[in-house]
């Protein structure tokens, strides 16, 4: 089931891949031209703080633009995505923007297999977590990678945001929908545009998803033998949610009246000792 699963899924990214090029949403042409040359948000740049001369790997980099944004802050980047189309779009753009930068296509799972190479920073961001089935076999990998003396930042929607329902809801309305553990069988949605892009022909594509709690991310990280600096829970999604309101900065919270508070992103910090 999973290689199925993640067959449609890949399938999946390329066909959203094409549409997100060309889309508002992640507005391309600012980036090239330096309009909006930086894609990774002020806290990520606080968290890791300097990426000057560090080399840094990027776990599903989507066509670049996070990766890229790393590049312009003065690291040596390598971007990873089992998407074709992605993979060659971030590398249409690095080109373009002249800026040096590796790509890789490859599964998460399969990177030991075809790369050989530590790092001291290992990344990955907003939207990755829910297309894993096995949250331990993706922490080994990703600790594989750093370096001894380097760590892993993580930051990604948090699992509680991830239970309510994200259909025919009105700002401030709760409904539990999903699970909030780790589950065997994926679930499975029929897609319907992109979250770029709406209105977006993607007729007969099937998108797969699982979940994963915070507390077995937290310890599939620690089993992959990385040591935990921080663990940040934030009271904004990154992206427009149904049941959230969107804020003067760009970010979606609850609504104000809302009585109570959840975390809804999260950012993580995760070291290996040095040798
Ligand atoms: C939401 S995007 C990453 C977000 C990125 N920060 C952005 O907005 O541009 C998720 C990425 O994960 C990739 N992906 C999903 N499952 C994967 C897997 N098993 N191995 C490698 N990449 C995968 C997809 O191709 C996609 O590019």
């Amino acid at each position: 089931m999973d290689d199925e699963a993640l067959t449609s899924n890949r399938e999946l990214w390329d066909a959203w891949t094409k549409i997100h090029v060309g889309s508002e949403f992640y507005d391309v042409e600012s980036f090239r031209d330096g309009r909006k040359p930086i894609r990774v948000e002020d806290y990520e740049i606080a968290e890791v703080g300097s990426v000057e001369g560090r080399r840094l790997l990027h776990l599903q980099c989507h066509f670049g633009l996070d990766t890229l944004s790393w590049a312009r802050l003065g690291a040596d980047v390598t971007g990873v995505d089992f998407s074709a189309e992605a993979i060659a779009a971030a590398r249409a753009l690095a080109a373009d923007v002249d800026i040096n930068a590796r790509f890789v296509q490859s599964d998460v799972y399969r990177l030991p297999e075809v790369l050989d190479d530590q790092f001291d920073i290992v990344y990955t961001s907003c939207g990755v977590l829910g297309w894993l089935p096995d949250i331990q076999a993706w922490a080994r990998v990703a600790a594989r990678f750093v370096k001894p003396g380097g760590f892993l930042y993580l930051t990604e929607i948090h699992p509680v945001a991830q239970v309510f329902d994200d259909e025919g809801v009105e700002p401030g309305q709760l409904r539990l929908r999903y699970p909030y553990w780790s589950h065997r069988d994926p679930l499975r949605f029929e897609v319907q545009g992109s979250y770029a892009d709406p209105t977006a022909p993607t007729e007969g594509l099937v998108e797969y998803g699982w979940d994963h709690s915070l507390g077995e991310i937290v310890t599939a990280i620690a089993d992959a033998g990385l040591r935990l600096d921080f663990l940040h829970e934030l009271d904004f999604v990154r992206w427009p949610t149904p049941f959230l309101v969107e804020g003067a900065d760009g970010r979606y919270r609850l609504p104000p009246d809302t009585p109570g508070q959840l975390p809804l992103f999260f950012s993580l910090k995760a070291s290996k000792p040095a040798a």
